[in-house]
């Protein structure tokens, strides 16, 4: 793979692989855990979402999205917040891939666009490089945008059609004064070669690109400006399952290569299972588990996380196992007006009272490592997959 210019100008990248991360893992008992539902707050142990061990990039507390629903035709009053993202935890480390996974509507994207300051936030504090970015307006974050990029779920739209491939990949570049060496126009076609597509195919225009390499192009103007962390809203769910796999291992390829850090957003656990170091699960507005990708997938602890591991298709159809799995009885509440306590408890097997009128904090099992995190009454260690 070519190397990834240095934007003139630009800071230099600082997502080093070597620093990616190496999280904490004291003894865990999978066993041990079972229905247990000890906690631990003791000091030192990191707080929600957070890991150890490692360069902090981007850290986010408490961070909270309400949109207002209004009604009327004249004069238009509030009538109610749609929460969004209720205040979540979690931090991403220099060069580390966070996945963020969960249902339809439960903050996924809106979580993203607040990360890259596409959306205000209602509440909390995002730190990035260890500066707070939390309500940087366009002139305060304009030095920032070149280290913070986003890649949309949809290639078609992501792309403006009267523009050529050239156009679109060089103007990141020109918005922000830079001026390459040997040419904005080398440079594009040097991007266009990393991410494996034709430097040749510079004039052409989007609509003369298959999905997958509609998709390439966004990456490379994701690129261009040599970023410390890309924000990927469920990049492959419009693609081709067979295109899938190609852009997943490009995106894999430039974080370990240029060590970018991602958080990769998707629908299930699938999608992140060999790209994400870390995954953290969504529902309805919470971050209901974050763990590293091996205690997840191992060692899962929130009945959600169970129902949504138990839908990851088997891997070798033919092996003969059967994996049970937990369909989820209703649909996902409004977060119009989500339910008390746990948000889960509408659809949990596993709620008792004290789901209903008590919300459960993200807290770590004594048993299990400080930076696997639950946010459950009866947390549960079981193997699904
Ligand atoms: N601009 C907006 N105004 C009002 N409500 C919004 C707005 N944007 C998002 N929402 C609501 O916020 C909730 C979270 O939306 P979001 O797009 O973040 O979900 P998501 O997890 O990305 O879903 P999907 O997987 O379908 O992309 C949804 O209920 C959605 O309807
Ligand atoms: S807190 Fe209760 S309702 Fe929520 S996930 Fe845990 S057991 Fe289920
Ligand atoms: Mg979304």
């Amino acid at each position: 793979m070519p190397t990834l210019p240095e934007p003139a100008g630009a800071h230099a990248a600082t997502g080093n692989p070597d620093t990616t991360v190496t999280s904490t893992t004291s003894a865990n008992s999978a066993d041990d855990a079972v229905g247990s539902g000890a906690v631990t707050q003791a000091s030192g142990v990191p707080r929600a979402g957070e890991v150890t061990e490692r360069e902090t990039l981007l850290e986010v507390r408490g961070l909270r999205k309400l949109f207002p629903v209004k009604r009327g035709i004249v004069i238009q009053h509030t009538v109610g917040q749609v929460r969004a993202v209720d205040g979540i935890d979690f931090s991403v480390g220099k060069g580390e891939s966070l996945g963020l996974v969960g249902e339809s509507g439960c903050g996924k994207s809106t979580t993203g666009r607040m990360l890259v300051r596409l959306l205000e936030p209602t509440d909390g504090q995002i730190t990035f490089d260890g500066r707070d970015i939390t309500h940087l307006g366009t002139h305060g974050m304009r030095p920032l945008r070149r280290e913070l990029q986003i890649i949309f779920q949809d290639p078609y739209s992501a792309l403006n059609p009267r523009h050529t491939v050239g156009k679109i990949v060089a103007m990141p570049m020109q918005l922000n004064g830079i001026n390459p060496e040997g040419g904005i126009r080398k440079r594009v076609q040097e991007l266009l070669e990393i991410v494996g597509l034709n430097p040749e195919h510079y004039n052409r225009y989007p609509h003369e690109f298959s999905g997958g390499q509609r998709q390439r192009i966004g990456i490379a103007r994701a690129l261009a400006l040599r970023p410390k962390l890309i924000v990927a809203d469920e990049p492959v769910s419009a693609l081709d399952v067979s295109i899938q796999a190609q852009v997943i291992n490009l995106l894999q390829e430039l974080q370990r290569e240029f060590g970018i850090a991602f958080v990769f957003i998707a629908h299930d656990l699938s999608v992140v299972r060999h790209f994400s170091q870390r995954v953290a699960v969504m529902y309805l507005g919470k971050i209901v588990e974050i763990a590293t990708r091996e205690q997840l997938y191992t060692a899962p602890q929130h009945p959600y996380t169970h129902a949504l591991l138990s839908a990851v298709p088997e891997p070798d159809p033919d092996s003969g196992k059967r994996r049970d799995r937990i369909l989820l009885s209703g649909d996902v509440p409004s977060p119009l007006n989500p339910p008390s306590g746990c948000r889960f408890h509408t659809r949990c097997w596993k709620a008792t009272e004290i789901c209903t009128t008590t919300e459960p904090p993200l807290e770590s099992l004594t048993t299990a490592p400080a930076d696997h995190q639950v946010a459950c009454h009866h947390p549960e260690v079981r193997q699904v997959i």
